[in-house]
């Protein structure tokens, strides 16, 4: 199995996508969980990641990261994913706690103590602040990183016209980490709009008879109910498009570029400015942008997963 490590701000498509992980332990090992302020703030996506490893048994750490941006004031997303972030579903009371000391350095920690033939995938689903930290303070992990699957950017926005909100969120983190040379497989907009459930689908997961299914269910019924989902037949559920990458990379397709960060404070800061041109240089290209998916193969695979949840 792949180990991996998720950055998550929860989020109600970080819920999908921690319960898409935790469906998957067949193929994914999951060594880690931390936290990045993104879509509310620190102690709220913490709560929520703490509660949700509860509710879905995963006996993982989970640690608190970054509680804003590298250099700018940090806006959430509390209108998509509601005030507590997981829209109007209250999961269970944990007692879990988060894991102590430095986050970076336990970060760093878990990722140098694999055995020497292995390594860690990372899978940011929120702003790259705790992956920007993480490669410049320790950069020793990068010789221990497989890949980053991340969940952000795209050819366009949704944040604003150009910029997706993960790396709108902190610009100067995302360059940091597309610049690092890492293999990236990003997880756009280009993609993750091309994937979701429809009504139908959320629908039959309220109604179900299990107590998790109707838990993610609620949420998504709220994301949907969102003003991002106006006139739109699909919730495109961004992050846990990233987790199904990891489990089916045979459903996408994607072209391999080179991606820079307008960090500028203009109309386009934010915006992954992505070189498709035939002619880009070849070296820097260490970028797989996503562009298709199989959208039924999608459904199934994310509904089996779900429905497989106890
Ligand atoms: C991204 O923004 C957040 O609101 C979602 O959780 C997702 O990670 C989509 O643009
Ligand atoms: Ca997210």
């Amino acid at each position: 199995a792949k180990n991996i490590w998720i950055d998550c701000d929860p989020g109600i498509d970080d819920a999908i996508a921690l319960a898409a992980a935790a469906a998957s332990r067949d193929v994914l090992n999951i060594r880690g969980i931390s936290t990045v302020a993104g879509n509310q703030t620190i102690e709220r996506v913490t709560g929520n990641a703490l509660a949700l490893s509860d509710f879905l048994k995963m006996d993982v750490p989970v640690v608190k990261g970054a509680e804003g941006p590298l250099t700018r004031a940090k806006e959430d997303a509390g209108h998509v994913h509601g005030e507590t972030g997981l829209g109007n579903t209250v999961l269970p009371k944990t007692a879990k706690q988060t894991e102590p000391g430095n986050p970076f350095q336990v970060m760093r920690d878990h990722i140098m103590n694999l055995s020497a033939d292995e390594k860690m995938t990372l899978v940011p689903v929120g702003p790259l602040t705790n992956i920007a930290l993480l490669l410049k303070v320790f950069p020793e992990v990068s010789e221990r990183i497989d890949e980053i699957v991340l969940m952000g950017g795209g050819t366009f926005g949704n944040r604003t016209p150009t910029a997706e909100f993960n790396i709108w969120g902190d610009p100067e983190a995302a360059k940091i980490v597309f610049d690092s040379g890492l293999p990236i497989v990003m997880c756009g907009l280009d993609v993750t709009h091309k994937s979701g459930l429809d009504r139908a689908q959320v629908d039959a997961l309220i109604n179900n008879e299990g107590e998790v299914q109707k838990a993610f269910g609620e949420m998504l019924k709220f994301y949907f109910d969102s003003p991002a989902y106006i006139n739109s037949e699909l919730v495109h559920i961004h992050d846990a498009v990233a987790v199904i990458y990891l489990t089916n990379p045979e459903i996408f397709k994607g072209i391999q570029v080179s991606v820079d960060v307008d960090c500028t404070d203009d109309i386009n800061r934010g915006m992954t400015v992505c070189d498709v041109r035939k002619t880009a240089p070849e070296a820097g290209r260490n970028v797989n942008l996503l562009k298709d998916i199989d959208l039924t193969a999608f459904q199934n695979i994310l509904l089996e997963k779900l429905g497989s949840l106890q």
